[in-house]
């Protein structure tokens, strides 16, 4: 798990407003949730033979012998929280949105981590294509407002409980044919559960040959998924019909899709989600149909080509001698209050050390309380960039630094 600091943090929070106002454009309301739930929760919806619950969940007994998990994903806490507290008869269209931090134990690398964090939503209740098109559109909205140039939208329908089981069926036979070449997991889960094959990380290429999934849907998930791809073509969203996807989740039917990066190494999927159908009802709501994605915001921002960071003029208040440490700090204080980064006074250091630390953190600006000038009411302005200084009346130090091009927080 990492340290995040400085720009980094800045950035999260940045997308997690730019997101909040889209999604709020599309009606979703907020929601958040706990970040530790019953394991069972988990092991219910993901499903058992997922790399989520089989190797990555954070699970460990409370004092009061719970058996209890870091939430891995967010999905399974908001349908929970939505039968628990009757959401879906208080917002009879149920849009939720949620954002936090998620915990898998994955072996880190870039754009993996075991501690990220995930901006995402649900959309409960309305079971047509036009839902599954709305929140593919949502988040390719939010990743281009957040400045992800390239992107690259792949869509997929895994069928849903009438035809998934034939699906399921060719691809344990397939697999059982190449059995030799699978991995140990794979081998594994050719009888538990085979559609997991098709998400093993260990040898992509071996998958190639598979069958597809669009292949083997009955006429519903058929139907569906055409209107989807209409709705997407009329609405000029580029995308591609990519036949493997199937997610790491257990509770997908239907559509599933996922928006990737070229700008991105191996972990290049941003956003990922789809339809859960039969999730409400399995965890013993009203049958609803739902669907949802959550994007990776470590990864949208390492794809990003610009997180609009808000930069102010930074001036940095030096004092000669701490007699003038009130004045110095009444002034700072007015900068703040016009919003400009202001660091001082720092009493009990040199001058010169004082300009030593402003020229390090790149202050643009110093204000210095000097003896001879605190005399006639002044302080001197000093450019640090170029080193010229100006004196200026204490008084209007203010109008003189709005006077100033740049911004303000
Ligand atoms: P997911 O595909 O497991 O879906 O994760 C969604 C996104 O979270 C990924 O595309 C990726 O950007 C990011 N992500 C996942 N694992 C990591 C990690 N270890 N480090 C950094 N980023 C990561 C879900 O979580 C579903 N709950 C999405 C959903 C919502 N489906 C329906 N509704």
């Amino acid at each position: 798990m990492r340290d995040i600091i400085g720009q980094e943090a800045s950035k999260i929070f940045l997308i997690k407003q730019k997101s909040r106002e889209i999604f709020q454009s599309f009606n979703y309301v907020e929601i958040k949730l706990p970040s530790v739930e019953e394991v069972s929760l988990f092991l219910r919806t993901i499903g058992e033979s997922t790399d989520i619950v089989e190797k990555q969940m954070y699970i460990f007994k409370d004092k009061g012998e719970r058996t209890v998990a870091l939430r891995p994903e967010g999905t399974a806490g908001v349908v929970r929280s939505c039968i628990q507290n009757n959401l879906f008869a208080t917002y009879p269209v149920t849009k939720l949105f949620y954002s936090g931090s998620m915990f898998r134990y994955e072996r880190p690398q870039e754009g993996r981590y075991r501690e990220f964090y995930q901006i995402g939503c649900e959309y409960f209740g309305n079971g047509s294509a036009v839902s599954d098109a709305e929140i593919i559109i949502l988040a390719d909205k939010i990743l281009g407002e957040c400045g992800v140039k390239s992107r690259k939208i792949n869509i997929n329908s895994i069928g849903c409980r009438e035809c998934r089981p034939t699906y399921s069926q060719k691809i344990k036979e397939y697999s059982v044919r190449i059995k030799d070449t699978l991995c140990e997991d794979c081998q594994r889960r050719i009888d538990k559960n085979p559609l997991r094959v098709l998400d093993c990380r260990t040898d992509k290429k071996k998958l190639e040959d598979f069958p597809a999934a669009y292949e083997h849907l009955c006429r519903n998930c058929e139907n569906h998924f055409y209107e989807l791809k209409s709705i997407l073509n009329e609405q000029k969203i580029d995308f591609a019909v990519e036949p493997k996807i199937v997610r790491g989740l257990d509770y997908y039917t239907g559509t599933v899709f996922e928006i990737k990066s070229d700008v991105l190494g191996a972990q290049d999927t941003i956003a990922a989600g789809g339809r859960y159908d039969c999730l409400v009802e399995e965890m013993g709501g009203k049958a609803t149909p739902a669907c949802g994605f959550a994007i990776g915001v470590e990864r949208l921002i390492l794809a990003s080509e610009n997180i609009p960071i808000k930069n102010s003029k930074k001036f940095f208040v030096a004092i000669q001698s701490d007699d003038f440490k009130n004045k110095a700090l009444s002034l700072a204080l007015k900068l703040r209050e016009n919003r400009f980064v202001t660091e001082g006074p720092i009493p009990a250091r040199s001058l010169k050390s004082q300009l030593n630390s402003a020229n390090k953190m790149a202050f643009d600006f110093s204000i210095i309380f000097a003896e001879e000038e605190f005399k006639k009411n002044e302080v001197i302005l000093k450019n640090m960039a170029d080193g010229s200084q100006k004196t200026v009346k204490i008084e209007n130090v203010v109008d003189e630094i709005l006077s100033i091009p740049g911004e303000r927080l």
